[in-house]
């Protein structure tokens, strides 16, 4: 088929190498053209017998060969690809892949190439965590490459942690995305998002300073994670990349009916700065200047809490509900409470003190909680943030039993 897609999958030396095969089926299953070749490490997992008969295609396995040289050159399996996996990276052909080595077939390819390369890394938690390997990736990625994963989860060697390569079906899900093929969104949440107008009247309110960035964020990371996202946006909130669906509400009731009428979802979270308090009594004519002596007097009703509401929602409530607690003080006491009070499953926490510019800033503190975690992640940007939330966010949807 003329439109077919070419895959050039590199399998590093890694115990996930065992994944690549069904990495290889599932790919071909979707029409794409696979080839395959193997780093030196990566023959000790899998052999290229293997990888031949199920790509279909011979499997060079030596920058040195003669034979290959002449046959399909490293350079022009280079230009082949329309797009290269390295699957499992490994943090030895990261390091390689960031100091631009090119003493073997494999990494000689991803020098060559002008194609997309993604990596899928896999390895050991602490390798991962290293901060060798943290610089060469930020390395990679201030080189156009991009990563899918590793997401947390048990590994081979009995450890738990970050550092688990993908399953195939969710690494063929990021294969496609990048051709913007259509892919199958199998899970759905629900982002509220910006702050939310409570009208005194005709033409005034009351509100406050939420930017709405850090739930965009949050949404655009669940978007590329491959969830459907209905993203409901205060007003003047920042919105998200194309391709989510979108509701413009302005007061916390329209945000809740907004919300319940989006269900029923996987995930709700949260991010909205919803006002607690409506005005009692709105007034539908603008209020005139009196004898100013007397002042104006307003006064306020509760707004009912979204995040509460969906939390017990007996009969929609999504498996995982997240929320966030904005605090200027006992920030870590002021979340527990909530995650009590309100019924969720985790609170982010953030300090909103002035001196951290978090609302309406770029950048975010975070205490994650859960009823088992407490968990300080350091300050980071709202897309960092996004991106560590959904990774986590995915990682517990996806996994079994939850
Ligand atoms: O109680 P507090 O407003 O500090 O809690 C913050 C969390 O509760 C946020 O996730 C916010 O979106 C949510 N919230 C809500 N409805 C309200 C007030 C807050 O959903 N009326």
């Amino acid at each position: 088929m003329n439109d077919q897609k070419k895959i050039l999958l590199i399998i590093g030396g890694g115990i996930a190498s065992y994944k690549s095969l069904d990495f290889i089926r599932r790919l071909k299953e979707k029409n794409f053209e696979v080839r395959g070749i193997l780093t030196r490490a990566g023959e000790h997992f899998i052999t290229p017998l293997a990888v031949a008969s199920i790509t279909g295609n011979s499997v060079p396995t030596d920058l040195f060969d003669p034979e290959n040289e002449a046959h399909f050159s490293h350079i022009e399996l280079a230009r082949w690809a329309d797009l290269i996996v390295v699957a499992p990276a490994t943090a030895d052909f990261l390091a390689k892949a960031a100091t631009g080595l090119a003493n073997d077939l494999a990494s000689a390819i991803i020098l060559a190439t002008t194609s997309k390369v993604v990596f899928a890394p896999a390895m050991n938690v602490r390798m991962w965590e290293n901060r060798a390997t943290q610089i060469n990736i930020e390395r990679l990625k201030s080189y156009g490459y991009e990563f899918i994963g590793p997401t947390h989860g048990s590994m081979a060697c009995g450890e738990y942690g970050m550092g688990r390569m993908l399953e195939p079906v969710d690494m063929v899900a990021e294969v496609e995305r990048r051709f913007d093929l259509p892919f199958e969104r199998k899970y759905r949440a629900i982002v509220t998002s910006g702050p939310t107008r409570e009208a005194i009247d005709p033409v005034r309110y009351i509100s406050n300073h939420s930017s709405g960035k850090q739930g965009s964020e949050i949404a655009n990371a669940l978007y590329e994670k491959g969830f459907e996202v209905v993203f409901i946006a205060g007003p003047g909130s920042a919105l998200p990349q194309a391709g989510m669906e979108i509701i413009h509400v302005n007061s916390a009731n329209e945000m809740l009916n907004a919300a319940t009428s989006s269900l029923p979802a996987d995930v709700f979270v949260s991010a909205a700065a919803v006002s607690d308090w409506k005005i009692a009594e709105y007034t539908d004519h603008k209020l005139k200047k009196k004898n100013q002596s007397q002042g104006l007097k307003l006064s306020f009703v509760q707004n009912p809490d979204i995040l509460q509401v969906i939390s017990k929602d007996k009969k929609n409530r999504p498996r995982l509900v997240v929320g966030f607690a904005a605090e200027t003080n006992h920030l870590k006491a002021n979340a527990i409470k909530k995650l009590e009070k309100k019924g969720c499953d985790w609170i982010l926490g953030n300090d909103i003190g002035e001196e951290t510019d978090t609302m309406g800033g770029d950048f975010n503190e975070i205490l994650f909680l859960s009823r088992t975690e407490n968990d300080k992640w350091p300050r980071m940007s709202k897309k960092e943030v996004g991106a560590r939330l959904a990774d986590r966010i995915y990682q517990y949807i996806n996994s079994e039993g939850t």
